[in-house]
């Protein structure tokens, strides 16, 4: 196996793991974040990311792997992969300023002969429009002395049953060139690949990926509605469909969807097609729907109580999804900001975020235990983390909205979505 010196720009929730990966398969790797919180943890031998372990980052460091905030470093590379985050600017449209700012940092020390592989999630014709003008802007001439390639990162954090290596890895190049170093570097930390024809068909398989999540989850938060008022039981209606051994899919409600990459990818797709003078629908309503969802979540909270002010309310989850402690764009938060609001005495849990200050004020996770419980008039599940003790919940609550369906009881005391 040829063995390559990667540089990883953002060791983040993507980052990391892939720099762990080409580390394990010996390539040297390069970790560079300007974060130096990061850097230090790193050094330290600790790990940000709650399902990484300290262990797995001594195995790291002890590997041969660098971390640092310079990104001259990547100097030494023959691959530099990019992993900066892509998130919506206030105006709902694409930020680029990480990827931009990335490679304007690393623009003086590009070598010739260097692969770029930007792994961010963006619209189709950033590498090509974006990436390739600022490389060829130093000199290069891309698929001659410099290459580019996209794919797209499809970790999903939490999940212990994929694991990233096992997921089939889409792969792009700027030239057919391009892409057979892409293939040659990944060949040896992936599974499988699933090469396609340019980077703009890999971008646009990443922005299908996310969007068909985003209205499908949208629409699975509309139908619950639809149940609620129509009596249904919409698990009921989900459980069974489920056993459809063809075209359905296994899609939950909850109080709206959050995450750095479901919610914020549609709306980068959405802006390309809109630049190219078209228009979308299915993202735009699936958008509507999604933002109203916090907001019937309150309307359902206000039906389960005499009043929402001066309430006493333990909200479970603040992530956007279990078991991580990512809290980017999370529905979560915007519930909890709403209700304290409307004046309701608010208290937290959530085994993976300690502390966190919602509406200029910090707050903490309380434990959980039998008393605390009884106090509360109302107990709302917003994520359904696996480490909570269900049990203890019902049995100790005076009342629970459990907007994840994560109960599987019944009783006059639990209200579902
Ligand atoms: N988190 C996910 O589940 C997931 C899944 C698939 C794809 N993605 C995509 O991957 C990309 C990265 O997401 P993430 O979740 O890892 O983000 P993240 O915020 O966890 O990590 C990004 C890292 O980049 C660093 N960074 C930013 N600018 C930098 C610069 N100029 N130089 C060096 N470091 C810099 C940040 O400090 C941070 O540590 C995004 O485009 C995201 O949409 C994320």
């Amino acid at each position: 196996m040829e063995k390559q010196k990667i540089a990883i720009v953002g060791l983040g929730y993507v980052g990391l793991p892939l720099a762990i990966e080409c580390s394990l398969r010996g390539h040297h790797v390069i970790g560079i974040d300007h974060d130096q919180g990061k850097v230090d943890d790193l050094h330290q031998h600790r790990s940000y990311i709650n399902e990484i372990e300290d262990e797995t980052i001594t195995a790291l460091m002890n590997r041969s792997f660098t971390a640092t905030v310079r990104c001259e470093e990547a100097k030494q590379a023959t691959v530099i992969v990019l992993c900066v985050p892509t998130p919506l600017a206030s105006t709902g449209t694409p930020n680029l300023c990480y990827v931009q700012t990335a490679l304007k940092q690393l623009a003086p020390h590009l070598q010739q002969g260097q692969l770029l592989i930007l792994e961010s999630s963006t619209f189709p014709g950033t590498t090509e429009e974006i990436i390739v003008p600022i490389i060829e802007g130093e000199g290069f001439l891309v698929g001659k002395t410099f290459f580019v390639g996209y794919s797209p990162e499809r970790i999903d954090p939490g999940n212990k049953q994929f694991h990233l290596t096992d997921v089939p890895k889409i792969i792009s190049g700027m030239t057919s060139e391009c892409l057979q170093k892409v293939k040659r570097v990944y060949e040896t930390v992936f599974k499988e690949l699933v090469p396609v024809s340019s980077t703009r068909v890999a971008e646009a398989v990443k922005m299908f990926e996310n969007t068909q999540r985003f209205i499908n989850l949208s629409f699975v938060n509309e139908m619950a509605r639809a149940c609620y008022e129509l009596d249904i039981d919409v698990e009921e209606v989900l459980v069974a469909a489920d056993t459809k051994p063809y075209g359905s899919s296994a899609y939950r409600p909850g109080p709206g969807i959050g995450g750095h990459c479901i919610p914020v990818d549609p709306l980068y797709f959405k802006w390309k097609v809109n630049q190219a003078g078209a228009t979308t629908r299915f993202i735009d309503l699936a958008k509507v729907v999604n933002d109203e969802q916090p907001d019937y979540i309150i309307k359902r909270i206000r039906s389960l109580l005499h009043s929402v002010e001066d309430a006493s309310i333990l909200l479970i989850g603040l992530s956007y999804k279990k078991n991580i402690r990512d809290t980017r764009e999370s529905k979560s938060i915007v519930v909890a900001e709403r209700l304290i609001q409307a004046g309701a005495h608010l208290a937290y849990h959530d085994p993976f975020i300690p502390v966190y200050t919602l509406c200029d004020q910090l707050y903490q996770s309380i434990t959980i235990a039998k008393d605390t419980l009884s106090a509360f008039d109302l107990v709302i599940f917003l994520t359904d983390h696996d480490d909570l003790d269900y049990d203890m919940i019902v049995q100790h609550s005076k009342s629970i909205f459990d907007t994840k369906q994560c109960l599987n009881v019944e009783g006059p005391h639990i209200h579902k979505l």
